[in-house]
């Protein structure tokens, strides 16, 4: 794939993607959600490889939300059976590549054979070190939210750190992946302009980018178009442009996770 224009010196460090409009895309080819969901599995496969020859260090891909589990039950099962056929199948490519697989979310809710799998996968692949593929799976950004401050509120009581410790970077080190930096560039496909309880913390500095071609179709060439635009911002988080300088990088890296 031609990879004109793009600076490969100013790559987003950390990509995530809300895979958004498998249903659309059936519907309206007349087919199965569920065909759809097949369809986007490709381009799973497709993104992650196109990431990984380019050099993306960190992907995202928000696979099952919390609130997934409320569709019809032979759409959560196909899910379920997609993601487990998945990782079965890219387990020797991880290998191959120097692929980490990670993932987010409240595992325990995961069918037996789907967590087995997934925890297989992690446990063989952590000692990777060329790109980390961060799977949502049962995720939801506030249930994150909920998990990490549960968590920090065991700590308080049990006299092992003080309210007032509490901090930014306490907080990001007990959500679910503390060695992940925060996302860089925020891909949502279908064209719709909403965050779905996503990494609600982890994005507060992201750039977004919303298109509207669906995610079946979203293959190397609209990848590409979105990397190429997030080239094409200044990040300033927060700055003025004069301290954000002539590059367009920022030039006071800001406490905590940010890449
Ligand atoms: C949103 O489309 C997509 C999902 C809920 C699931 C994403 C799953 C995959 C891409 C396939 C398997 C994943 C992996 C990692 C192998 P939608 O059903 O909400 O579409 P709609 O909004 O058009 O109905």
């Amino acid at each position: 794939m031609e990879l004109d224009g793009l600076d490969k010196s100013r790559l987003p460090q950390h990509v995530a993607i809300i895979m958004d409009g498998n249903g659309r895309w059936a519907k309206l080819r007349g087919k199965s959600r569920i065909e759809g969901h097949r369809r986007g599995k490709t381009s799973v496969r497709v993104i992650v490889e196109m990431s990984r020859k380019i050099g993306i260090r960190f992907l995202t891909l928000y696979a099952f939300s919390t609130e997934n589990w409320f569709r019809p039950h032979d759409e959560v099962d196909a899910l379920m059976g997609l993601l487990e056929h998945y990782l079965v199948a890219e387990q020797p490519k991880m290998m191959r590549y120097g692929i980490r697989l990670v993932a987010v979310g409240d595992r325990a809710r995961l069918p037996a054979n789907v967590r087995n799998v997934l925890e297989r996968v992690i446990d063989l692949t952590q000692g990777n070190q060329r790109m980390t593929v961060v799977l949502a799976l049962s995720y939801s950004g506030r249930d994150e939210i909920v998990r990490m401050t549960q968590s920090l509120a065991r700590l308080a009581r049990d006299g092992q750190c003080k309210p007032e410790a509490i901090d930014e970077a306490l907080i990001a080190a007990h959500l679910d992946n503390p060695d992940v930096p925060d996302p860089d560039l925020l891909i949502r496909t279908s064209g719709e302009m909403r965050i779905s309880n996503f990494y609600l913390w982890q994005i507060a500095y992201s750039e977004l980018h919303v298109t509207p071609t669906l995610w079946p179709d979203f293959r190397e060439k609209e990848f590409l178009q979105a990397l190429l635009e997030y080239q094409r911002r200044r990040r300033r988080f927060g700055r003025t442009d004069e301290q954000i300088g002539d590059s367009g990088e920022l030039a006071v890296k800001l406490g905590g996770r940010q890449s």
